[in-house]
């Protein structure tokens, strides 16, 4: 390619919008490399309590004001593709299941029995109904309860108020997000997104095909383990082995859409592309990582072989400050060639997984165990390279209502 879509394409689709975009990022990249490896900054930096990390009252806050009041991302599209699949949501907090209906819609609900609180539904495995384990009452995938087993008993009891409890659910194009608590909202998702919506948009994820999910333990709060995906400066150090190899250190673009980020990892490829005229080089499908906020990392990358694939990874606070949960899943994407086999997304999900949990991850614990014990009132500093954890912050602690430096 070697002229902007702009003056070729009249009415340019979503993804060729992106595929635009990816030039404007790649003349950033290049000349931020150009300029001897400068990168996207801060102002000032930033100081952070290190309490922000281990205080249970602030968890409380962040369980509270984030993870059960905000939108979170419960799965593609593609993970309830026919009608009565099931999937579950647990992490957040309550026990939660979206359902595919007879109608294509999906619909969320709390995983409990309106008879006595049984757990409903246990695996993804798709139904007709669904029946819970302990007295099989059984519910409709719109949430009916159909059947109730000796129903004489239960004489002059409305079945219709007895229904599944619906939860906070919304759709648009491939992205499923749910509230964790009971209520019947439809979320807007495509506000929620705000100016990130028509970047998700041309990354057609209402075409990403699950492949595979594993789910990370890790000792550390979790925005400890958050603040690993948000910056570029540690590539070098930490990864010398594996992501440093062949991603720039301390190089990345960063850019803030509301509550939500963006942050481009410079390919060392790049380099060869300082000194070559803009027509000659290679076309790239879009990239990079975004945060949805608060919690969900999702990242386009290339494939070898041609396409993307698209990595998801959530993090949930675990029981108290010092421990959280990630769960990590990939996709395959639209742009996928038949010819690169789901067992190539297989591998690159093992190794980012491997590398996270023994790298990033075994920072993040060894680090959190010593802000447990630093000297009361120490700060952390996030530098001026580290932009995109600095913001986040500052939007953390303006929702649960602390000050913000
Ligand atoms: S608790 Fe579900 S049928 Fe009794
Ligand atoms: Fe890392």
């Amino acid at each position: 390619m070697t002229t902007p879509l702009a003056a070729t394409v009249p009415n340019p689709t979503p993804a060729e919008r992106n595929a635009e975009l990816m030039r404007e990022l790649e003349r950033r990249m290049v000349a931020h490399l150009a300029a001897g490896g400068t990168t996207d900054m801060a102002p000032s930096p930033m100081r952070n309590p290190g309490r922000a990390y281990t205080d249970p009252l602030r968890l409380e806050a962040e369980k509270r004001e984030l993870f059960h009041k905000l939108p979170l991302l419960a799965g593609f599209s593609r993970d309830i593709e026919k009608p009565g699949d099931v999937m579950l949501f647990d992490a957040a907090g309550p026990a939660i299941m979206i359902v595919r209906t007879r109608s294509g819609e999906a619909k969320a609900f709390l995983n409990m029995c309106t008879h006595r609180g049984a757990k409903l539904v246990r695996e993804c495995s798709r139904r007709n109904l669904i029946t819970c384990p302990f007295h099989a009452w059984s519910f409709d995938l719109e949430g009916r309860l159909v059947a109730m087993p000796g129903d004489a008993s239960f004489e002059g009891v409305d079945r219709t108020t007895r229904g599944l409890i619906p939860v906070p659910v919304g759709e648009w194009r491939g992205l499923i997000f749910v509230k964790a608590h009971p209520g019947e909202e439809v979320i807007d998702v495509e506000r929620w997104l705000g100016d990130l919506a028509p970047i998700m948009e041309g990354l057609e994820l209402d075409k990403a095909g699950p492949v595979k999910l594993s789910q990370v333990e890790v000792d550390c709060n979790w925005k400890f383990a958050l603040d690993t995906y948000g910056e570029g400066y540690h590539f070098s150090a930490l990864h010398p082995a594996t992501f440093g190899t062949e991603t720039c250190s301390n190089t990345i673009l960063y850019q803030q859409f509301g509550l939500h980020y963006r942050v481009n990892f410079v390919h060392k490829s790049y380099l060869d592309l300082v000194d070559k005229d803009e027509r000659d080089w290679p076309a790239t499908p879009y990239g990079g990582s975004h945060l949805l906020f608060p919690n969900t990392i999702l990242y386009s990358a290339p494939m070898e072989g041609g396409g993307r694939m698209i990595g998801l990874y959530r993090l949930f606070p675990g029981e108290g400050p010092g421990s959280s949960v990630t769960l990590m899943s990939t996709y395959r994407a639209a742009d996928a060639p038949e010819s690169t086999p789901d067992e190539a997304f297989a591998q690159a999900h093992d190794y980012i997984e491997q590398v996270v949990r023994t790298e990033d991850y075994s920072v993040s614990k060894d680090g959190q165990r010593n802000l447990e014990h630093a000297p009361e009132g120490f700060e952390l500093i996030y530098g001026r390279n580290e932009a995109a954890i600095q913001n986040n912050h500052r939007n953390i602690a303006r929702l649960i209502g602390l000050p913000v430096e």
